[in-house]
């Protein structure tokens, strides 16, 4: 019989806990950072940081795309000094691992100690009112494939980690969620225009690389969803099973595409000419770029006002 995930999460803790220095064996506050916010670890506490690879780390996830996967960043951040570990980079569902795989780093951060996990990711606007470069504080979530059977906690019960069927309608602390609103008032002066919203996410498993279609983007709008993205809900799903309190935000990175085609979405668009081809550029999909760029320039905020947020928790 193979190891149950819990069996695993242990040997991975054990083994990262070896190479840890002792003041840092005891992280209070997971950060997950998105596509383009890995920057936040450059915020930590210079003197004293560890840097470890998931691929130096048994039962991790192997990135299967260019590069690595990322690494965990142990270190302190803040005025407070909050001991913290850092993910830079995480691994996608899309990249194909399960999703049982792609949530064990969040299960190996609860056996490290933390008791909040912030989870930050790059994400598609659905609501109108949402303006690239927003931040959205997430209240609640759709779990597109969960819905259809690709859930974190499918399987036999890790009691070791919680219950059956835990619940997910208090997901979203509300708590946390007032006090990240009151850490960007203070912080209000430097974050000029950047608006902070509240809104619902859903994941979807991706990848693709013009993200949705303007039918789908309609169809996620019309179920009630205001940002989209490919990671984010199996990792909080996993850490509400095991009693981490959750802050999740989203930097709008692009306006996923809602209007119609040049003409409709009718037949008549495949008929491509010339004029037809400019409009549909002009209508502006998303790209891989555009995520990246204003992630580059939105980064500096988010990662300040986690910080605020680290320092106004902080015991
Ligand atoms: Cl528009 N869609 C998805 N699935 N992920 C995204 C995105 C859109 N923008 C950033 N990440």
């Amino acid at each position: 019989m193979s190891e149950s995930i819990y069996t695993q999460a242990t040997e991975s803790t054990n083994h990262i806990r070896n190479l840890l220095p002792e003041q840092l064996k005891n992280p209070h506050v997971g950060i997950v950072c998105g596509s383009g916010l890995g920057g936040l670890a450059g915020m930590l506490d210079q003197e004293l940081l560890f840097e470890l690879s998931y691929e130096d780390i048994p039962h991790f996830p192997h990135s299967t795309v260019v590069g690595h996967a990322g690494k965990f960043v142990f270190g302190f951040l803040g005025e407070r000094k909050t001991p913290v570990v850092v993910m830079v980079g995480r691994v996608h569902y899309f990249e194909g691992h399960s999703i049982q795989k792609v949530t064990f780093p969040t299960r190996v951060m609860k056996l490290l100690g933390i008791h909040t996990i912030i989870v930050t990711n790059a994400a598609g606007g659905l609501n109108t009112e949402f303006a690239v470069g927003d931040i959205v504080v997430l209240n609640d979530h759709i779990n597109f494939p969960g819905l259809a059977g690709q859930h974190p906690l499918r399987g036999p019960n890790e009691e070791e980690f919680g219950i059956r069927f835990p619940t997910l309608s208090e997901a979203y602390d509300l708590p946390l969620r007032k006090q990240i609103h009151l850490s960007y008032k203070k912080l209000r002066l430097t974050s000029e225009k950047r608006k902070l919203h509240e809104g619902v996410y859903v994941f979807v498993s991706g990848p693709t690389s013009s993200f949705e279609t303007r039918a789908e983007c309609r169809f996620l709008r019309a179920l009630g969803a205001d940002v989209v993205g490919m990671s984010t809900v199996p990792e909080i799903i996993v850490a509400r099973h095991c009693g981490i309190r959750v802050l999740a935000m989203s930097l709008v990175t692009n306006s996923a595409v809602l209007e119609p085609g040049p003409r409709g979405d009718s037949l008549l668009v495949a008929e491509t000419d010339e004029e037809g081809l400019k409009c549909a550029l002009e209508a502006g999909a998303a790209s891989h770029e555009e995520v990246l760029e204003t992630g580059a320039a939105a980064a500096k905020d988010l990662q300040g006002l986690v910080r605020q947020f680290i320092d106004d928790i902080a015991p």
